[in-house]
């Protein structure tokens, strides 16, 4: 049995949690689009062909603003392709990903999705085989309300109002030689400023993402950052960060400490951020946008998932569908807490992705919808973790791994709103082996009680939903918790997930 302490104290602030924290991503990839959210001869499909019982899911998962369409595939998208009459628009090659794109959901199907889910829209321009032009095209299309070619080409396509997209990413992952277009930072530096600042001209009211490293292993990163926001500072609202991770070579224990490797990486990309700040004298704050996060097996797709050859190209092939384990989603709910932690620097994020290819939501062809294992810990943070993130003075026991050294056994953030009087923590315990006793300091509360705590856990930690199990694993409501005297103690068995919520009595 380990022990660990938390003192919460509402005075004690990291900063506002915004909604956009708690967003994802829809590429047209593999089975996300077709045969995932959209389905015209399923059961459920409603009368665009949207399946009823994923748009269900997705309310329930709680996500809030949600990128599209890529992802590696933007960067060979022509948006034209995808609006207009659905009879002419063009198959294409889809160089990204070896697939075919037939171009039958765009940026107006899309569009109808998301309001039938409730969540925002975030759009990516393809700056890998595009430019300037085309960006200022797609944004004329989407946010100019009437009066010119394009904003009327929009409305004849049947949309009178602008679609009024605020946040837009200035391409995808251009540091990686993966990439098509892909440039080094100081020719991406160039043209994302070019791209941001007619962007600007044309709507004002846009916020702005340039791409940061596809992930801090990358050879460039520390140094991308900083070329890319020398030329961008000024046109500019977020850099991004991407981060996926998975375990290697049978080492739980270094899988389970992948949140002190998020958290890292965050501190580097502020910390880079507010050098390029102060090496101009600047006023304004560049903040994060994770736009792409979450537990992918990247070894097992570069083993067995490639399409080869220049022929037959798939529609919508089975690609990147990971199956994820109650040690994934305790390592999700950790990115989480990361996140959280730094809820004063990353005001956006997007969980990577959000239907079959690497999701917490699965389908099959005419079959059911299922929740995998990483739904919950998203689900129930995404309700819950609302006002601001407070900072915990957490004191807990220390274990070795191999990838990240030594490492607290127990993480944990905690949230508080002001204006509910609810606060909620949420906690991981990272060991094998024991049972975590933790032990809350809530006095700077006032009174509070219980209202829940659930558990992710599971005698058996590469236990999963599967298309033959899929209520396999789930949320527990029975920890052993207590509020007495100012203080609240629990157990956290090991490897597992829990949010605790407790409300002002
Ligand atoms: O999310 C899957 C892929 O991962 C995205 O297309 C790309 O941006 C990243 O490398």
């Amino acid at each position: 049995m380990s022990t660990a302490s938390l003192t919460l104290d509402p005075h004690f602030t990291v900063g506002a949690i915004n909604r956009r924290l708690f967003g994802s991503f829809v590429e047209h990839l593999g089975r996300c689009v077709y045969d995932g959210i959209y389905e015209p001869g399923h059961a459920s499909a409603d009368a665009e062909g949207f399946r009823e019982d994923v748009i269900d899911l997705v309310k329930e998962l709680g996500v809030s603003a949600i990128r599209y369409p890529g992802g590696n595939f933007v960067s060979g998208f022509r948006w034209e392709d995808s609006v207009g009459p659905r009879a002419a628009r063009p198959t294409r090659l889809d160089l990204a990903w070896h697939s075919t794109e037939t171009n039958q959901i765009g940026l107006h199907e899309f569009s109808s999705w998301l309001e039938k889910v409730g969540s925002e829209l975030m759009l990516a321009v393809n700056l890998g085989t595009r430019g300037v032009a085309e960006a200022l095209d797609l944004l004329e299309y989407a946010n100019l309300g009437n009066g010119t070619d394009l904003a009327e080409r929009r409305i004849a396509n049947g949309k009178r109002d602008a679609f009024g997209v605020k946040m837009w990413c200035l391409g995808n992952e251009m540091d990686g030689p993966w990439q098509l277009g892909h440039r080094s930072a100081d020719d991406y530096g160039k043209i994302a400023s070019r791209a941001a600042k007619g962007m600007r001209q044309l709507d004002p009211s846009v916020e702005l993402v340039v791409c940061g490293s596809s992930s801090a292993q990358m050879p460039t990163f520390g140094e991308w950052e900083r070329v890319v926001l020398g030329h961008t500072y000024d046109d500019v609202d977020y850099i991004s960060c991407h981060a996926y991770y998975e375990e290697k070579n049978g080492d739980l224990d270094s899988f389970l400490a992948s949140g002190v490797n998020m958290d890292r990486f965050i501190e580097s990309v502020v910390a880079t951020a507010d050098h390029v700040k102060a090496v101009r004298g600047s006023d304004k704050t560049i903040n994060i946008s994770f736009d792409e996060w979450n537990v992918w097996y990247i070894d097992r797709f570069e083993g067995v998932d490639k399409i080869t050859g220049i022929d037959n190209w798939p529609v919508a092939p089975r690609l990147l569908e990971d199956s994820y384990t109650v040690a994934d989603a305790v390592v999700f709910g950790s990115l989480l807490i990361s996140l959280l932690k730094h809820a004063d620097r990353v005001t956006s994020a997007s969980l990577a992705q959000l239907v079959n290819v690497i999701a917490p939501i699965m389908t099959e062809p005419n079959g059911p919808a299922w929740r995998q294992t990483t739904f919950f810990p998203f689900a129930v943070t995404s309700r819950l973790a609302t006002g601001v993130a407070l900072e915990v003075k957490l004191e807990a026991e220390h274990y070795d791994t191999e990838v990240y050294g030594t490492v607290p056994l127990v993480d944990a953030v905690a949230t508080h709103d002001a204006a509910t009087g609810g606060t909620s923590v949420f906690l991981v315990n990272r060991s094998q082996m024991e049972d975590a006793t933790i032990t809350i300091d809530v006095a700077a509360l006032g009174p509070v009680g219980i209202v829940e705590v659930q558990t992710l856990s599971d005698t058996d930690v590469y236990a999963a939903n599967t298309l033959e199990a899929r209520d396999r694993v789930g949320l527990a409501t029975n920890a052993p918790a207590l509020c007495a005297n100012g203080v609240v103690t629990l157990t956290l068995p090991p490897v597992s997930w829990t949010a605790l919520e407790l409300r002002a009595e």
